[in-house]
């Protein structure tokens, strides 16, 4: 897998890096030795790591390797691909992993880019303007600013119990995390596509809602939260719900949108419970979570 900083090809940045002098007498070698197996060697070192205690399953092995194996899915501001590391000869070191690459093209949160910016210390004045002037720099600097702010937001969210994949790394503008979905590579299907017998609701309305006090007791509603980002994990008894997608958390009391968003939140997830047969008063989930975050 390759880390492509740059992928637009209209203002190309060249980075400082050091490159081979060919009039110096010994050649810096600029084809680093191939791995035995897989595309490249492990992506971990050089990265930002995900909180502790990390789970087992991650694997740091210095002698690991990767693969991409394709696209899950594209979508209008990142693509999510599967991504499987592995350490050559040693059995049970093998793990499947998410890639969620924000892409440096206009996405959907754009128009909120500004404000964003606003809040966020940026020191250079010269990263700053180029973020305010959206050169091809700028937009990718605002990409990872993404990446770096759902990395972030799942960090603290896992760390508080949240049902969310476990975020392994960030470099630039990709963040790894837990795959969810099963051994195959096959991702858990959207709430959105999913069709949980009637019976199960119950038990999944409790989770989410579970979720969503813990999320409000940190002061936070998810701002984009639908049947589309909640993916239903395992099968039976295990059915689970896990949410997703995290670059846009509101502060529920310090930002004057903040119960709006939240009562979009209760509203979208309270009808698609209603629809399917498991009547959601959203009014009192949002009442209830209120609550929760005045409380703090
Ligand atoms: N950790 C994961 N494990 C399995 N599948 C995932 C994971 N993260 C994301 N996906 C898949 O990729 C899709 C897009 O992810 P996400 O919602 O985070 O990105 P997005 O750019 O907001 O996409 P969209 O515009 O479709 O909402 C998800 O709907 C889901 O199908
Ligand atoms: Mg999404």
């Amino acid at each position: 897998m390759s880390f492509n900083r740059f992928h637009d090809d209209d203002d190309v940045f060249t980075p400082p890096l050091n490159r081979v002098d060919t009039h110096h007498e010994f050649a810096v070698d600029s084809e680093p030795e191939a791995p035995p197996e897989g595309e490249c060697w492990s992506s971990w070192e050089g990265a930002a790591h995900g909180p502790k205690p990390r789970p087992d399953w991650v694997v740091t092995d210095l002698g690991a390797v990767e693969e991409d194996l394709g696209v899950l899915k594209t979508g209008k501001e990142a693509d999510v691909h599967l991504v499987r590391r592995w350490v050559p000869a040693v059995e049970g070191r093998d793990v499947l992993m998410a890639a969620k690459r924000y892409r440096s093209t206009d996405h959907r949160l754009f128009h909120r880019d500004a404000g964003y910016l606003e809040g966020r210390r940026v020191r250079k004045s010269r990263e700053m303007r180029a973020m305010r002037t959206r050169t091809a720099f700028g937009k990718e600097l605002i990409s990872g600013m993404w990446a770096a702010t759902e990395f972030e937001t799942l960090a603290t969210v896992w760390a508080a119990g949240l049902p969310v994949p476990y975020p392994v790394q960030l470099s630039e503008t990709e963040m790894l995390m837990e795959f969810i979905g099963d051994a195959d590579g096959v991702a858990a299907p959207r709430l959105a596509q999913a069709r949980p017998p009637v019976e199960v609701l119950p038990v999944l309305f409790e989770q989410l809602r579970e979720a969503m006090l813990t999320l409000a007791e940190l002061g936070w509603a998810h701002g984009d939260l639908s049947p589309y980002n909640v993916l239903l994990a395992g099968r039976g008894d295990d059915a689970h719900l896990v949410l997703i997608d995290w670059p846009q958390v509101v502060d529920i009391i310090g930002n004057p949108h903040g119960p709006e968003f939240l009562e979009r939140d209760a509203r979208t997830m309270g009808d698609w419970f209603t629809r399917h047969g498991f009547e959601v008063d959203h009014g009192m989930l949002f009442g209830d979570l209120m609550a929760a975050a005045l409380s703090r």
